[in-house]
């Protein structure tokens, strides 16, 4: 099958697009026919970071495509079946082999495109909105990095749930389209002191939460913006850099840090249920999921850099 792999770590350039030996789906395991990649942020952590498995490592970790063939004991899909799935890695490619316990059937007349991105992003969301944040309606959250891909997820769960959100991007037009989808107000992070502006609109109460997707120099702005009692989710790092609190910020406003990893719930009947709600919300147009942009498989490094580098609003995707 055609697929594109590494074998080292590195930037985009590392990415080459050719054939493998095609998997196979063994016991508990779902092979499942590629129709759209949705490329995470975590595939490029894992691109940079993670050691590859062998000199034509194919990563990736989510996928939406057509049931190829199960292996022994499947009992949740068929082959011919429209499903999205996550793994530890090889979306990549023609072929995904995903675990049984981390596959989800597409509602009919959902868009495998839609589809793809689903479970990472709405449950991961969710889990930071309101299994460790915590979120009501009535309270503030502050999303950073609300025009990826999480956080055009968190935008419209909060606002769905009854919160004022406050979301931050790079960019005029990227927060308008935030605001489309439900935002209240916007920062510029690459214009304006997250912080003061936070505090600014919150009448100097500062926020309930803030949902962090950014981590890096930013932090210290963000802790800003907490109010007293305020609770901070650390979700990811797209903005590199340091990241740390000190006993001295959780002691002076009495502040809570969680962590989320949707990786270690994914198989969970609870998140299961969550999916399959988002993905017939997707289904229904309840729920948006922007897709910034399609790119061919064979070009997937330019996609990579695109994620990277060109500030994308929502997902972007790969077409095998
Ligand atoms: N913990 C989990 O279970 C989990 C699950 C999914 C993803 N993640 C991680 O969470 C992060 C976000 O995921 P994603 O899929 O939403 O990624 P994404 O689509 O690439 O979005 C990342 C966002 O971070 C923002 N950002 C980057 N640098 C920034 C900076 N210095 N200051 C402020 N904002 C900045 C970007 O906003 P601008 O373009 O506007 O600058 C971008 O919208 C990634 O690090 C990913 O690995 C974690």
């Amino acid at each position: 099958m055609k697929a594109v792999f590494y074998g080292r770590n590195g930037g985009p350039e590392v990415l080459e697009y050719g054939d493998v030996p095609d998997p196979a789906a063994g016991a508990g395991q779902v092979l499942v026919r590629v129709s759209a990649v949705s490329i995470e942020g975590g595939d490029l952590i894992h691109r940079r970071t993670v050691p590859p498995t062998s000199a034509r490592h194919v990563g990736g970790y989510q996928a939406a495509g057509v049931v190829e063939a199960v292996g022994a004991g499947v009992t949740v899909v068929r082959p011919g079946q429209r499903v999205v799935g996550q793994a530890d890695r090889g979306s990549h490619a023609e072929l995904f082999v995903v675990p049984q316990e981390r596959i989800f059937p597409v509602p009919d007349g959902l868009d495998l495109d839609l589809a793809a991105p689903v479970p990472v992003l709405f449950g991961t969301a969710s889990d930071a909105l309101f299994e460790f944040g915590r979120l009501r309606a009535g309270e503030t959250v502050l999303v950073q990095g609300a025009a990826g891909g999480v956080g055009v997820a968190c935008v419209q769960l909060a606002k769905r749930a009854g919160a004022r959100v406050i979301g931050t991007a790079r960019g005029a037009d990227r927060l308008e389209r935030l605001t489309a989808l439900g935002m209240d107000a916007g920062i510029d992070h690459s214009a304006e002191d997250i912080g003061r502006r936070a505090r600014e609109l919150t009448g100097g109460a500062g926020v309930d939460l803030v949902v962090d997707m950014a981590g890096g120099a930013a932090v210290p702005q963000l802790l800003d913006a907490l109010g007293h009692r305020g609770r901070y989710v650390v979700v990811g790092a797209a903005g590199g850099g340091p990241q740390s609190f000190s006993f001295a910020d959780l002691l002076s406003k009495q502040l809570t840090v969680s962590g989320v990893y949707l990786a270690l719930e994914i198989h969970t009947a609870r998140v299961h249920d969550l999916v399959r709600g988002f993905l017939e919300d997707v289904a229904s147009g309840d729920l948006t999921v922007p897709v910034d942009s399609v790119f061919p498989l064979r070009d997937a490094a330019r996609a990579h850099a695109h994620v990277e580098e060109g500030h994308p609003f929502g997902r972007v995707l790969l077409h095998p």
